[in-house]
């Protein structure tokens, strides 16, 4: 299974991604997380690893990057060989674009890290064509943190996805985005469920009058454990019971 995790800047996109790959590697799971986000560098505090190379600095930079992702995983073949549908395993992955946080592979697409440096189309494009073509064995899971919004389904990142699960946390721009993940999600093809994150009964009450509510898996309360490790720049290691229900809702699909 490949999960895209999506939905408004601040929702818990990062904070959710790494709970469910915690929780997914306890299940027996091997669990690849991707950062796709190439604006927040919070990703790495939160599984207690120092930040390292990406995968676009380990390609040599923006300049032709997707052309040298497939060049990376040709085996010696001339790119030049290699049609659209080339797969590669997480194992092909080079050891100097993944890091080992206690258990889980991150691999970081790319990040902005200057003034002036050019748009964030090559992240789009290496995450798109990294994840389009990556096989996936029935014991791995992929995690999928994107950046805040929808750019991503304007680059059709999710095409290479088996789910998408969109964050709301109480705020009339979640509801709104969720909407457009809804309908983007059913345009792409691929099945969309939401997560309320942040949220106590009241709160619900006043959600579901915006958000289809027969798509919400879990309702994840306001944890102060984990807003203070995420404050401190600490690894998250609260264990949140919601998070087991969402893992056993994508285990229950990948058996389907
Ligand atoms: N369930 C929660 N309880 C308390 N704080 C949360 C919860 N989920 C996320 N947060 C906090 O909300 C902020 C944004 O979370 P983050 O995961 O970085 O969002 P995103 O990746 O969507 O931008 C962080 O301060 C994080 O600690
Ligand atoms: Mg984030």
């Amino acid at each position: 299974m490949k999960i895209l995790i999506c939905g408004k800047g601040g929702s818990g996109k990062s904070t959710i991604s790494v709970l469910i790959a915690k929780n997914l590697k306890t299940m027996g799971y091997k669990v690849l997380l991707v950062d796709a986000d190439e604006s927040n560098f919070g990703l790495y505090g939160l599984l207690g690893i120092p930040p390292s190379a990406t995968l676009i600095e380990n390609l040599g930079g923006k300049k032709g990057a997707k052309k040298k992702l497939v060049a990376l995983f040709s085996n010696g073949k001339s790119p030049a060989l290699l049609t659209d549908d080339q797969k590669w395993k997480i194992r092909d992955i080079p050891d100097e674009s993944v890091t080992d946080a206690n258990g889980i592979k991150l691999l970081v697409i790319g990040k902005i890290h200057n003034f002036g440096e050019g748009c964030a189309c090559a992240m789009g494009f290496v995450s798109k064509t990294f994840l389009s073509n990556l096989d996936i064995g029935d014991d791995e899971m992929v995690i999928v943190d994107t950046e805040a919004g929808i750019e991503h389904f304007g680059r059709r990142v999710e095409e290479g996805c088996d789910m998408i699960l969109g964050i709301a946390d109480p705020s009339y721009e979640s509801f709104m985005l969720v909407k457009r993940i809804e309908e983007m999600g059913k345009k792409a093809g691929v099945p969309v469920s939401f997560i309320l994150n942040k949220v106590d009964e009241a709160v619900e009450g006043a959600m579901s009058k915006h958000i289809n509510m027969e798509k919400v898996i879990a309702r994840i309360p306001k944890d102060n454990s984990v807003f203070m490790d995420s404050l401190e720049g600490r690894e998250l290691k609260t264990n949140i019971p919601e998070i087991g229900h969402i893992c056993k809702f994508i285990e229950d699909i990948k058996k389907k």
